[in-house]
């Protein structure tokens, strides 16, 4: 029977899930890791049984809004609001023993590595949003302590999930595309500086709009590209806007920024060389002074063609005619926030429970921060040249 145009299917109550659940401990329950719970709970595979942060009041979220019990919170005084410890996740390990079986990290970036690399070493899974952590050196303990203890590692990287990303890429393992030689990452917005968490503190973060946005756009490029290998990085990092009192300046998205610890760029802009010769442009920015407020995407050039990503328009040569090809339809719904951390988190439980394969790696979030840690090390070389190791 063919389908109906119209389902007249009735919404019924959640599948009864029979195997194995993933029990999972949040680290770091702010922001995005509301994002998180939101798409666990829509999971039937995973039971989020703890939570893990220094301020009580987000401790208090997880115990009134996602049901974990009281004794299974950690790092804050429910009672008296105090912080009670910086690596709590470790009383984490200790008290909830084998009741965990995966953490998800969704700490600031300088908080990433330690809980990872001691709760891999305790043999749990885990999942650490992106950027994967502050250095290479971190990175590389990270993917380490993974290994050691025989656990699935990934990063929380979500652009390479989307429809138009899965579509250029069967393009390209179709021959679309030819020899890729130039790719362009941007990712700037016309003023966005952040005017929550630490996003603004380099010592917490690493860096600013490279590390915190440009990393998404760099990372499924790279993948685009078919990950050659980074080999030099040429960057420039200049502040100019987020050093100032936000109430001084003009009227914007997200005032009140805290500009007396701002000491993150507010524009970077860089390239990458690859090993196969084939070139990375990037240009990031929480406050560039461009006519758009948004701008975020890659487009590549190889010997056949070219694309444009978010929009998976190709542009080559058919019939001795020069063509622009536009999707006729990519799933809006895929593009949606919550079902792109539905489907990364997905990806990992359905790993960690499965084996099945991951999507965003350790060894991928390494290569990101090569590239990364590349440009800021030239910016801080004045722009020079530097290897990538
Ligand atoms: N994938 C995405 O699109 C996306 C979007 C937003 C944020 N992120 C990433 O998620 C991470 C968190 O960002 P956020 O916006 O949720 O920030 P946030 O400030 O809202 O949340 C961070 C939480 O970590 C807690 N924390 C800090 N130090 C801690 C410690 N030592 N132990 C336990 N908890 C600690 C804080 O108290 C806070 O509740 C960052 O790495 C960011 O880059 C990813």
């Amino acid at each position: 029977m063919a389908n109906e145009s119209v389902s007249v299917k009735m919404d019924g109550p959640q599948k009864a899930y029979r195997g194995k659940k993933l029990r999972i401990a949040i680290i770091g329950c702010g922001g995005i890791a509301q994002t998180h719970l939101g798409a666990y709970r829509k999971n039937p595979a995973v039971e989020v049984v703890a939570g893990v942060d220094i301020r009580a009041d987000r401790l208090a979220i997880m115990r009134d809004k996602w049901g974990v019990k009281p004794e299974a919170l950690f790092g804050a005084d429910l009672a008296s609001g105090k912080e009670l410890s910086k690596t709590a996740w470790r009383d984490m390990l200790a008290a909830m023993g084998d009741k965990v079986d995966a953490v998800d990290v969704c700490t600031p970036n300088g908080v990433h590595c330690q809980p990872v690399v001691d709760c891999c070493k305790a043999g749990r899974h885990a999942f650490v949003e992106k950027p994967m952590a502050m250095s290479v050196d971190e990175c590389k303990r990270m993917v380490a302590a993974a290994k050691q203890g025989g656990v699935k590692l990934s990063v929380g990287f979500q652009q390479r999930y989307r429809p138009a990303f899965k579509s250029l890429v069967e393009a390209r393992d179709n021959g679309a595309f030819g020899d890729i030689l130039f790719m362009k990452v941007r990712r700037l917005r016309r003023r966005g500086i952040p005017n929550w968490g630490v996003f603004g503190r380099k010592e917490l973060q690493g860096g600013g709009p490279l590390i915190d946005i440009g990393v998404h756009f760099i990372e499924c490029a790279y993948e685009f590209m078919g990950r050659p290998k980074p080999v030099a990085a040429t960057g420039n990092t200049w502040s100019y806007l987020g050093n100032r009192k936000s109430e001084t300046l003009v009227r914007c998205p997200w005032p009140g920024w805290d500009w007396k610890t701002y000491t993150v760029e507010d524009l970077a802009i860089g390239q990458v060389r690859f090993e196969n010769g084939a070139l990375m442009q990037i240009e990031t920015s929480f406050a560039a002074h461009i006519e758009e407020n948004d701008v975020a995407g890659f487009w590549a050039m190889g010997t056949k063609g070219g694309c444009e990503f978010p929009s998976g328009k190709i542009f080559t040569d058919q019939n001795h005619t020069m063509v622009n090809i536009t999707p006729a339809y990519l799933d809006p719904a895929g593009d949606e926030w919550d079902s792109l951390f539905a489907t990364k988190l997905g990806n990992w439980v359905d790993g960690c429970l499965k084996g099945t394969p991951l999507g965003a790696t350790g060894d991928d979030g390494l290569n990101v921060q090569r590239i990364l840690n590349g440009l800021y090390d030239s910016a801080a070389a004045g722009g020079k040249e530097v290897a990538i190791h």
